[in-house]
């Protein structure tokens, strides 16, 4: 897509499991909305065909190659940006998107895949405006998916491998990355999200916000 297409704005919250993010996301897609922006929320992994694949693979990792791993996520990022990324990007709306391709630069690069070779396997997918990478010690994201969600630990989120994915999120290096400090209440990890996206829009064509 040329640049000149795209009069939307692509937003993505990328960071490790737990720190939050889900629900910073639905707080921000709830004002944007109330405002009157054109905002819709998505999700990687879809609910697609090779999505439900990948959800299949957080029960037996094992099961999977590690090609076979990423090219499923590949998969279903190339059928979201097709089917609704691009199409709402040239509408002029507002994607919020609960991870894209840094998850996979940081997620597969913790099983051996070099991440910045990973990022230019994503060269189909629009550069986010802005990437929200939020951080906690994997230690606080871990308990809170245990006590928060009551959820046992997929083969995704295990102690070791989440802080290699936490050192590959901040070691990448985007213009667009701004990193948020997820650990303390969720008013003020939102008063941070406001923040950048007051200076986004600020930047944009969209009304400031007030
Ligand atoms: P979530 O739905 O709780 O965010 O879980 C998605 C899991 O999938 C999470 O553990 C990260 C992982 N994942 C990857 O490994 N690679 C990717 O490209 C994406 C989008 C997610």
């Amino acid at each position: 897509m040329g640049d000149n297409d795209k009069k939307g704005l692509l937003i993505v919250f990328e960071g490790t499991d737990g720190t939050g993010k889900s629900t910073q996301l639905q707080l921000l897609y709830n004002i944007l909305h109330d405002k009157g922006y054109p905002v819709i929320a998505t999700r990687e992994p879809t609910d697609g065909k090779y999505g439900r694949k990948i959800r299949e693979l957080y029960i037996n990792r094992k099961n999977y190659s590690h090609e076979e791993e990423l090219e499923l996520f590949l998969a279903d990022r190339r059928e979201h940006v097709d089917k609704l990324l691009n199409p709402a990007l040239k509408r002029g709306e507002i994607i919020l998107c609960d991870r894209y391709f840094l998850s996979t630069a940081a997620y597969q690069g913790a099983i051996g895949f070099d991440p910045e070779t990973i990022l230019s396997r994503n060269s189909f997918a629009p550069d986010p405006d802005l990437a929200l990478l939020f951080q906690t010690p994997v230690n606080v994201g871990i308990t809170r998916i245990i006590s928060d969600r009551g959820d046992t630990l997929n083969d995704f989120e295990q102690n070791e491998s989440l802080e290699k994915v936490a050192e590959i999120f901040s070691g990448i290096d985007r213009p667009y990355i701004k990193t948020i400090d997820a650990t303390g209440s969720i008013e003020s990890v939102h008063q941070a999200v406001m923040g950048h996206i007051a200076t986004l829009f600020a930047n944009s064509s969209f009304l400031p916000l007030n």
